[in-house]
């Protein structure tokens, strides 16, 4: 399997799944770029991979800021000149808290970064692409079943796969696929 050519991007780069497909992708010969909130293990990364070859776009972002999404994705599309593929691996997880103790700043903060950050990602991303083109997401299998002190991270997940099944239906119409992974 060759990505020579392929431009992919990736967030949640910096970490855990996402450093690892980002490893992956380059050993395959992928254009990459990538965006995470921790921009010093990001810009490790990217030094390491440019000295290794691999042409890289780093951006430090927040994906629950849409206005910061719309322009990694433009300042991607300008550099590479398109995009054919993307993971959206960015996420936080939670401590355990029963729903009845779950505070506004705690729902809200893990809504915006695993459910309107994904949604903001597959939006920028699902405008830009192509026919063959390919984005994957992070759900979970709290995204298909409860898990009890989880209750926010559930909700988010569950709404990573509602968009997911949506937006595959929408894309797939003209060739671009849309799934999610749920480790
Ligand atoms: N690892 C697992 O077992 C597992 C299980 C189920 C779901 N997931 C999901 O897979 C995805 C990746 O998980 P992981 O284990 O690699 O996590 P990780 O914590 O190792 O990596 C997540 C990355 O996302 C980045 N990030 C966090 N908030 C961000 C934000 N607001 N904007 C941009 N970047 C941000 C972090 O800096 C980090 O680099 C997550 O969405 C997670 O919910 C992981």
């Amino acid at each position: 399997m060759s990505f020579t050519g392929k431009v992919i991007a990736i967030t949640g780069a910096a970490s855990g799944i996402g450093l690892a497909l980002t490893n992956h992708l380059a050993s395959l010969g992928a254009s990459l770029s990538l965006a995470d909130i921790s921009s010093t293990p990001l810009e490790t990364l990217t030094t390491e991979l440019r000295a290794a070859g691999t042409k890289v776009l780093s951006t430090t972002l927040d994906v629950s800021s849409s206005p910061a999404v719309d322009a990694w994705i433009a300042s991607t599309t300008s550099h590479f000149g398109r995009l054919d593929g993307a993971a959206n691996l960015a996420g936080i997880g939670m401590d355990f808290t029963a729903v009845a103790d779950v505070t506004d700043e705690l729902w809200e903060r893990v809504l915006a970064v695993n459910l309107s950050g994904t949604m903001f990602c597959v939006r920028a991303q699902v405008r830009v692409m192509q026919k063959g083109a390919s984005i994957v997401n992070a759900a979970s299998m709290a995204g298909v079943r409860g898990r009890p002190g989880l209750g926010p991270y559930v909700c988010a997940k569950h709404g990573v796969v509602g968009l997911t099944r949506t937006v595959a239906r929408e894309a797939g119409e003209r060739g671009v696929r849309v799934n999610a992974v749920a480790p």
